[in-house]
């Protein structure tokens, strides 16, 4: 179950009151695990540090947030980074902070779609974006996947932590799609007209 966190940490109530500032008085939009992506309006948060990064910190506990103070959450290919026994809970403290009717947007590797392109072509082009989307880049040491996920067993847990309306989403559809992150992730590479989308985008609500 989430932790309760119904009040703003004394220690967090600056950093708190400056992105208060910064985004103004409606629930706070979280992107998190941002990387090199900027969406305008949206607090970044992220364990790298980067000029538009709000919060450099890890996004597995949000104890800047107070409960339900969150009305929207976006996630991008970063869920993955934690493991088997971890990513439910991180689930959890992302639920804690929507509010009721919040929606969590997730991206992440689709192995389902992995496992069609292994059967369908092979070791074709040595597999490196497979490699990639199964085990991460492996650049540096938080780039590497921790865990898998296709849309049943995705659906299922986050029907189990209380989210509901779990359905997929169409990065086309959304105010990001000129933000080319790794939910538009296709193979063969940016072949976003014919490829395929390599992507599972999931979003579900409070
Ligand atoms: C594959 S990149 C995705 C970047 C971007 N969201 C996209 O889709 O293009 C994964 C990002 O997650 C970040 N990350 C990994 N573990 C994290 C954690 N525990 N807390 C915060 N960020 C994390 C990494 O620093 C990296 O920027």
């Amino acid at each position: 179950m989430p932790s309760k966190n119904s009040q703003i940490d004394l220690q967090h109530i600056d950093q708190y009151r400056v992105l208060r500032a910064k985004y103004g008085p409606q629930p706070f939009r979280l992107h998190l695990g941002c990387g090199g992506k900027w969406i305008p309006g949206f607090v970044h948060i992220d364990l790298e540090a980067q000029p538009h990064v709000d919060i450099v910190g890890s996004v597995e506990h949000l104890t800047l947030f107070p409960d339900e103070s969150v009305g929207f959450i976006y996630s991008s290919h970063t869920l993955e980074h934690f493991g088997r026994f971890v990513y439910e809970k991180v689930l959890g403290e992302w639920f804690r902070v929507l509010q009721h009717d919040g929606v969590l947007r997730l991206a992440v590797p689709d192995f389902a779609a992995c496992a069609n392109l292994y059967y369908e072509q092979g070791l074709e082009d040595g597999l490196s974006g497979l490699v990639g989307l199964v085990c991460g880049g492996q650049r540096n040491r938080l780039d590497y996947h921790k865990m898998i996920f296709d849309e049943l067993s995705l659906t299922q847990t986050l029907l189990k932590i209380g989210f509901s309306k779990v359905r997929r989403w169409d990065w086309q559809q959304t105010e990001h799609k000129t933000v080319d992150d790794y939910s538009q992730a296709y193979l063969p590479h940016m072949d976003k007209k014919r490829g395929c989308l390599m992507s599972l985008n999931l979003e579900a609500v409070k």
